[in-house]
């Protein structure tokens, strides 16, 4: 299994009703292919945590990455893992503006504590804080 953790920024036309026809395709697709994971969208920005069997997840981000409803997508972490952690998640989108929400139903989700790095990514998401996401990404856990 594999995880990968990804930003990016919406294209130009990214509303509400744009996000719920992406996220509910990306819903369908990932149960086909077994993938799960959370999208975080808020201020034009994505955060996505997606995570499944290795050549499925770098398939499906290889299409993601070329998809023209976002840019700039810059990928904050990538590592093999035991189990998926977020397997009850086909998609699950937030598009919350606030920190602490997103992460306690992250907990729920993942039924446990969730790995420190993703938790970082999502407040670094939240704070914009660059930088910090890319020290993540040069000193994994
Ligand atoms: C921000 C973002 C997140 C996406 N997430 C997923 C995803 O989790 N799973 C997926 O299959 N496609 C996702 N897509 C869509 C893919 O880019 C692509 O359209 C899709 O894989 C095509 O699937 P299809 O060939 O089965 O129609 C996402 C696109 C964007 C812009």
């Amino acid at each position: 299994m594999r995880r990968i953790i990804y930003q990016s920024t919406a294209s130009a036309g990214m509303d509400r009703a744009e996000l719920f026809r992406l996220v509910y395709h990306a819903r369908v697709a990932n149960d086909r292919k077994g993938l799960s994971g959370f999208l975080l969208f808020v201020d034009q920005r994505f955060l996505q945590v997606l995570e499944g069997e290795a050549w499925t997840l770098m398939a499906t981000f290889d299409q993601i990455r070329r998809d023209v409803r976002h840019c700039d997508v810059k990928v904050i972490d990538e590592r093999s893992i035991p189990a998926a952690k977020f397997a009850a998640w086909r998609m699950h989108c937030f598009a919350e503006q606030e920190v602490a929400g997103a992460l306690e139903k992250m907990t729920i989700a993942a039924s446990g504590p969730v790995p420190d790095y993703v938790t970082e990514a999502v407040q670094a998401f939240f704070s914009d804080d660059c930088v910090k996401a890319d020290r993540l990404l040069l000193h994994p856990e």
